[in-house]
């Protein structure tokens, strides 16, 4: 036995514990050199018989290997638990549940609008759309509105030019419709208009349903009767319902709708300014001279018009007391529909 052979049993072990890839493949090692019948062992229990200079020499050597060999061991066995470990952290857990994609879900203006449009489909009803840059014809002119008439005072319009317009309401369907069809005619048109009108309760964008029934035989017992449904469709059936004169140009007779305030049921409050009602449409009698502008024989034929604000009927109806959160688009407040 010679200090080289064990210095040469050592490098042979180290450049061995160097290449394993497995903590059992270690603890083979282990045993080879260093177990009851191990490499090592056996040299340093054989000391005993060697001369008393070579003893001292190679048992040195010996017990040096053995240190080096027990820490190579130990750091060997730590650096394949945590490559073990890192390996377990990155597995694709296929049990794991998957994550739901998050869902929209409808404005409540979309639904308000879908629910009145619902409203006025099951009674016959058919939605037409049409355009929001619209001729003046359209939006003021064929509505019996002549460009000297004091009603366009009503309505603050944002122009393109003299003729073109973005419109202020969705009456100009009406004309388009009859334009169109010869009576019976029964629709509804639902849509964006635009007023030049920003603070506190209007927004320059804001949405409406018209409505627009013309037939033989068409009194304002039908619109009363008509709208009344759609009130109590709407709010429910307990609500109250009061028809107040007005003045449209296109309409004669007209009439503004209220419905008892949802918020006090009539006991007056601040949303209704202590009258205990709420206007939420305008309505009428369809005027001759519009009837006469599509060429419709208002000896022939009468009907009603009507429009209402949909962002009115949705603040009353889910109880919203500001205009400005239909627009922020805060996801806090859209969640909750
Ligand atoms: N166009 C009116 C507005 O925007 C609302 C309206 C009133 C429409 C009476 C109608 C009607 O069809 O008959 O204020």
């Amino acid at each position: 036995m010679s200090v080289a052979a064990v210095t040469q049993l050592e490098a042979a072990a180290l450049r061995e514990i160097r290449q394993v890839q497995t903590p059992e493949a270690l603890e083979l090692l282990r045993v080879k050199y260093l177990g009851h019948k191990g490499d090592l062992t056996l040299i340093l229990r054989g000391l005993k018989d060697l001369d008393p200079e070579l003893r001292r020499q190679v048992g040195r050597e010996a017990n040096q290997a053995k240190a080096a060999l027990e820490t190579a061991l130990a750091q060997a066995l730590a650096a394949l638990k945590a490559a073990a470990r890192r390996a377990a952290a990155a597995e694709i857990d296929v049990t794991l549940p998957g994550r739901r994609p998050p869902l929209g879900r409808l404005h409540p203006i979309t639904r308000t609008m879908q629910e009145i449009c619902d409203i006025f489909l099951h009674l016959g009803f058919e939605a037409v759309e049409g355009p929001e840059v619209e001729l003046d014809w359209y939006n003021f002119e064929a509505l019996n509105l002549p460009p000297d008439h004091p009603a366009r005072d009503m309505q603050d319009t944002f122009y393109f030019s003299d003729q073109v317009l973005l419109r202020t309401h969705t009456s100009p369907m009406q004309i388009r419709t009859m334009e169109q069809r010869r009576p019976p005619v029964r629709i509804i048109a639902p849509g964006r208009v635009y007023r030049r009108d920003s603070d506190l309760t209007h927004t320059p964008m804001f949405h409406q349903v018209e409505g627009l029934l013309v037939d033989k035989g068409i009194t304002f017992a039908d619109l009363k009767g008509t709208l009344t449904t759609f009130v109590h469709q709407m709010f429910g059936p307990e609500i109250g319902v009061r028809f107040r004169p007005s003045y449209f140009p296109f309409t004669e007779p007209s009439a503004e709708v209220d419905i008892e305030c949802v918020i006090c049921r009539g006991e007056g409050c601040r949303v209704c300014k202590v009258t205990g009602w709420l206007e939420i449409l305008g309505s009428g009698m369809v005027h001759p001279a519009v009837f006469e502008a599509v060429g419709y024989d208002p000896e022939e034929f009468t009907g009603f018009a009507f429009g209402l604000g949909v962002e009115r009927v949705a603040m009353l109806k889910y109880g919203i007391d500001d205009l400005r959160l239909f627009f922020d688009n805060d996801l806090r407040f859209l969640r909750q529909f």
